[in-house]
């Protein structure tokens, strides 16, 4: 690759350079009689450059003409200077205007809402920056993890004929003359990749038709998950908990400046990258929310965000929750022998109110149990025929789950609404841009 004379913000700080040529875009000017201050901002970082009318009279004209986000390359001399915003200043010797950017419709003090409508352009926000390279490092983590524990990445269609995770939340597509369904899961699928390839995993897009306007549903999110042959409930959960400390160590190690930026207190992740995190049974956590907290929970509830929060901040570390009741599970979440009325499944809940990051379970094998929970559901079993067949041929115990990668990113991050957590948000009310 031919060596380019411009570099980063940031590369020219690391290398503590003197003389820099810079390219990108006027984050915020500020005009005066004898000085032009431009805080250029690049990918890596902001830094404030001024141009002086008396060293340069005819730089300083060019200047003057600069509004937010105009695109411009610069050369100058780089010099630390503690009254700069991040404690440097270029001074500069030649200006390149590329565009004179219209009048940017984001200023100062916006609602979310206009911030949404313009996201296309929000993305360029320190906020938004730092948010999308701590997503980059966890996805990349998440291959990582997988990869270098064994598994192998394996695709499911998008198109599905059926439901998995219950036929409310289905997005129905036009399918030629038919229709089908956009994915909720990759597991029905993936339960017939460990029989060939052992332990997989995947992350792609996935979809739920939420009717929910809170803060930690969106309509298509991505999903990571894993599903492995031979694995029961206990195996799973931990691979669950190394996983999720997998990441935060990562994020720990390559995004302490963009976790600065987003005011996230370190040290709490450090915490949660290097401690053990408890597994309850449901039954252990009613006790918890009905004796140490009066809460009412009556058994056979599935727990309500309040609740699911309760139970991580008393622990004040992402706990796994086993052995929810079989009848508010999923078709596929088998009984346990002991008690049919408890399930083989498991969620993990993240603490600071962030709640279940994590879904998974073993999977059930027998196929009239299945059958019976679909048709009490209204599906009828026959579309599912395919999957139990994995239960006629060479069958096993396996075991799976998803991870809510924007529930992730947005906890990691500190974030207030979910959406923050992924380039073009998709929620009941947000389609646009
Ligand atoms: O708990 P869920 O529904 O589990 C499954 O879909 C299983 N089939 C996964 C498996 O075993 N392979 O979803 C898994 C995770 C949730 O814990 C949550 O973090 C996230 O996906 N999730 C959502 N994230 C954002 N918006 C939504 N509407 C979400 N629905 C689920
Ligand atoms: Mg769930």
């Amino acid at each position: 690759m031919k060596e380019s004379k411009y570099i980063t913000i940031d590369e020219s700080l690391k290398k503590n350079l003197t003389q820099v040529n810079l390219r990108g875009w006027v984050y915020r000017e500020r005009k005066s009689n004898k000085f032009v201050f431009i805080v250029l901002r690049d990918e890596s970082d902001i830094i404030q450059c001024v141009i002086s009318k008396n060293k340069n009279a005819e730089l300083f004209e060019k200047a003057e003409k600069l509004t937010i986000e105009s695109s411009i390359k610069v050369s100058g001399e780089l010099k630390k200077d503690d009254r700069a915003p991040t404690g440097h200043e270029v001074s500069v010797t030649d200006l390149e205007i590329i565009q004179i950017a219209d009048p940017f419709p984001i200023t100062e003090h916006q609602s979310p809402e206009l911030l949404y409508d313009n996201r296309h352009l929000w993305l360029r926000s320190r906020k938004l920056n730092a948010i999308l390279k701590i997503r980059h490092t966890i996805v990349g983590a998440i291959h990582e993890f997988f990869r270098s524990n064994g598994y192998y990445e394996f695709d499911a269609p998008v198109f599905q004929p059926s439901m998995s995770e219950g036929g409310s939340t289905l997005f129905e597509v036009k399918y030629f003359e038919d229709k089908v369904y956009l994915s909720q899961s990759w597991q029905l699928y993936a339960e017939a990749g460990i029989f060939s390839l052992g332990k997989i995993y995947n992350m792609g897009p996935t979809f739920r038709a939420e009717k929910s306007k809170t803060s930690r549903h969106l309509a298509e999110f991505w999903m990571a998950e894993m599903e492995a042959a031979w694995m029961n409930l206990d195996e799973v959960t931990e691979v669950a908990k190394d996983e999720i400390r997998f990441i935060i160590n990562q994020v720990l190690k390559n995004n302490r400046k963009e976790l600065e930026i987003l005011k996230r207190d370190i040290s709490l992740l450090e915490h949660y990258a290097k401690v053990e995190y408890p597994t309850i049974k449901y039954a252990e956590a009613l006790r918890i929310l009905n004796e140490k907290y009066q809460m009412d929970v009556p058994w056979g509830k599935d727990l309500r965000t309040i609740e699911e929060a309760k139970i991580a901040d008393h622990f004040k570390v992402p706990v796994v929750v086993t052995h929810y009741p079989t009848k508010i599970m999923g078709f596929y979440k088998p009984p346990s022998e002991e008690n049919p009325e408890e399930a083989l499944c498991f969620d993990m809940l993240a603490p600071e109110g962030y709640c279940e990051i994590i879904g998974g379970s073993e999977r059930s094998l027998s196929v009239e149990n299945m059958m019976e929970r679909l048709r009490k559901e209204g599906e009828t079993p026959e579309t599912y025929d395919w999957y139990f067949d994995l239960r006629r041929y060479g069958s096993v115990p396996h075991s799976g789950y998803g991870v809510g990668v924007e529930r992730v990113i947005s906890w990691l991050c500190g974030l207030d609404n979910i959406k923050d957590s992924i380039p073009f948000p998709r929620t009941m009310l947000r389609k646009t841009p």
